[in-house]
């Protein structure tokens, strides 16, 4: 006798019925760009489709996404040139485009989640990720003094969450005590806890104009080969306090994600990136892939074990994830 699977797919009822994995609008991160200055919103060259803003206009954005029924933004903060130095100050200035973002946000939107990402490449003159030693490496235990500057000043403004992307070891503990200290116990912390050094960063770095004045990120991020290892960061982030821990980038590290949901009860985020992105956005408007790519390709990330997933595809998913079902 043969067996029949294709029973539970013969109708459309049916297979809804039988869906194992539904995204929802409720599981996406829309992240956000916010530049210094007045009256911008720039498509950003690299990433069609993604704009920086100026404060003064995210008002209408703002707006947009709680009509489409996303409830949570990551906000970058991406400085003019000249306000760059060794130590990334403008990150912990509590006037500072971000903080003005943050408390714009939250005037036109109380409901809205506000999650900030905590680093210091958007920051620094030399475009790494915390303080740099006179020989250039990042010297990991003086970056978390900063990095905790940084998230209190995000909490300040009123900040729901932070998402310290630095890699630096024990930052998560770091961060904890102050924000504790600091009278900010309920601001959660979404631990980058699997970041690797990934190329599919690329269209972000333009964005967010964060490429490493020299050398990469190396000694910091992640090795690609490496998937105990991540499970090594992800036992410490919890064990300092991390109420969600991250993989990123995405898709190529569906294992990664997978395995993180086997081994953890956190809610476990994912971070569709710059690239992975771009490259899907570019493929189908050159028509080689239907839109429905977009969709299976975030699809894959939920049923790989992520039950929230940062995209820039929020938006598009966002219009068309009730006419999926
Ligand atoms: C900052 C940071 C990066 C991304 C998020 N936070 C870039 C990097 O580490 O170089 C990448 C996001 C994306 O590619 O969409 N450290």
């Amino acid at each position: 006798m043969i067996r029949r699977p294709r029973r539970l797919r013969a109708t459309k009822a049916i297979r809804n019925l039988v869906r194992e994995t539904k995204l929802q609008k409720e599981d996406l991160i829309y992240p956000l760009f916010i530049v210094d200055g007045e009256n911008i919103k720039r498509e950003i060259p690299s990433m069609e489709g993604v704009y920086h803003f100026s404060v003064d206009m995210l008002e209408d954005e703002i707006k947009e996404l709680v009509e489409l029924g996303i409830e949570h933004v990551l906000l970058f903060g991406v400085p003019d040139d000249n306000k760059k130095d060794c130590c990334g100050s403008e990150a912990y200035n509590d006037n500072g485009a971000l903080q003005q973002g943050i408390r714009k946000i939250k005037e036109v939107a109380p409901e809205m989640d506000v999650i900030c990402d905590v680093c210091m490449c958007e920051y620094t003159s030399h475009g790494h990720c915390g303080i740099l030693t006179e020989g250039g490496y990042v010297d990991n235990d003086k970056t978390l003094e900063y990095l905790s500057k940084i998230a209190v000043s995000y909490a300040k403004a009123g900040a729901d969450m932070v998402a310290p992307s630095d890699m630096m070891d024990g930052r998560i503990g770091a961060l904890r005590n102050a924000l504790d200290e600091n009278g900010y116990e309920t601001v959660a912390i979404m631990a980058y806890s699997a970041k690797y050094a990934s190329a599919f960063y690329g269209p972000f770095r333009d964005a967010a104009n964060s490429a490493p004045a020299f050398g990469d990120r190396k000694t910091y991020q992640m090795d690609p080969a490496n998937s105990n290892e991540a499970m090594v960061e992800a036992d410490l982030d919890i064990e300092e306090g991390a109420d969600i821990i991250m993989v990123k980038p995405a898709l190529s590290y569906l294992d990664i994600i997978r395995r993180f949901k086997d081994n953890y009860d956190l809610p476990i985020a994912a971070y569709n990136v710059s690239g992975e992105y771009s490259m899907l956005k570019q493929a189908v408007k050159q028509g080689l892939l239907s839109e429905d790519a977009i969709y299976e390709a975030v699809m894959s990330i939920k049923r790989a074990g992520a039950t929230i997933i940062i995209t820039y595809f929020a938006k598009d998913l966002a219009k068309v994830i009730d006419m999926k079902k």
